[in-house]
């Protein structure tokens, strides 16, 4: 129902891995729905995460919520958030036709939305709700005030139609009690999931281009959680980084970073490559030459 920029509070919360014994847990979805979609394609599509390892998908081809491959048996009655996704996505979708209207749009448009909460000790610390149209910020929540608050002028029409039917205090209520407690139990079953701390593989890749340059790059794979340090040195001194970059969570829950530099290709080094994570007592070192 609600379009989550999950990725916000996601980016966020990992970034202190020695905090993961108090949190910050967050439990957050993803909406998206589009009014043209093409065969298919499902017109409207949810996943759930809890910090961010998606847990529960649904569409509205299989109309049915499903667990990610990483489920513990037990923490999500299905066929419950078969039912409440059911009716969200009825929603969803009428509120895309109904924002169509107000810019009196046809043809094929998106709708996303975000929306979660985190708890940090055991306490609600934070949540947030916003929607987007055709990618542009639609509207969002307030808890503060509280109150739904237009992003754009087309959207005061949705904000009028949602406070006369009560959202207000709904979503709120939503927000920082439901969501909280749904976190609470989640948790009972995920922690030692969300917890884990898989340390890196790391390899090098070497490869010479146009002759005269070598590309060394060093590979950290299936590691969790996400937040690593990667850099090369020489003789001690540190070689400046060429390119890197980071792959998106893998089926199994794991993330793959790496980093590149560039030598004379007749450079025999030796070149080291150092990882820092979260699950190492001291960092890897793993030298090429
Ligand atoms: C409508 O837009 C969505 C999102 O950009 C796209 O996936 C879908 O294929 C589009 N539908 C058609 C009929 O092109
Ligand atoms: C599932 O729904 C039923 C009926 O609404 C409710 O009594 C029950 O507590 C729910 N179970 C869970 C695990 O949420
Ligand atoms: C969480 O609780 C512990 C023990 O009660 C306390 O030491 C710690 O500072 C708290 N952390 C935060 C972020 O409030
Ligand atoms: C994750 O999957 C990759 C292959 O996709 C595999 O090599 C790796 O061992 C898996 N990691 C864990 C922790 O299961």
């Amino acid at each position: 129902m609600v379009p989550v920029l999950l990725s916000l509070l996601l980016v966020v919360s990992p970034a202190v891995a020695q905090d993961t014994q108090d949190g910050p847990y967050s439990l957050s979805f993803l909406y998206t729905g589009v009014s043209r979609p093409k065969a298919d394609i499902a017109s409207f599509q949810a996943t759930g995460f809890i910090n961010d390892q998606p847990f529960l998908h649904y569409d509205s081809e299989s109309r049915t919520a499903e667990p990610w491959p990483w489920q513990v048996d037990g923490m999500v009655n299905w066929e419950n958030e078969t039912q409440l996704q059911q009716a969200r996505q009825d929603i969803f979708m009428e509120t895309l036709k109904d924002v169509m209207g107000y810019y009196r749009d046809r043809g094929n448009h998106t709708f996303k939305g975000t929306f979660g909460c985190e708890i940090r000790n055991d306490s609600y610390c934070g949540a947030f709700w916003k929607y987007a149209y055709d990618g542009r910020d639609y509207i969002k929540f307030n808890t503060e005030i509280p109150a739904w608050i237009p992003l754009q002028p087309e959207a005061v029409n949705t904000k009028v139609k949602w406070e006369t039917e009560g959202s207000v205090q709904a979503s709120k209520d939503y927000l920082e009690n439901e969501c909280p407690d749904m976190l609470r139990r989640y948790l009972q079953f995920s922690r030692p999931f969300l917890d884990r701390q898989d340390p890196p593989s790391v390899s090098i890749t070497s490869r010479v281009t146009l002759g005269l340059i070598r590309t060394l790059t060093c590979v950290a794979d299936n590691f969790y959680p996400q937040p690593i340090s990667m850099y090369w040195t020489q003789a001690d001194s540190v070689v400046e980084t060429e390119s890197w970059g980071e792959g998106p969570l893998s089926e199994n829950g794991t993330y793959q970073s790496w980093v590149a530099v560039k030598i004379p290709s007749l450079d025999r080094g030796p070149y080291s490559c150092h990882v820092q994570h979260s699950s190492l007592a001291q960092p890897l070192t793993v030298t090429w030459n």
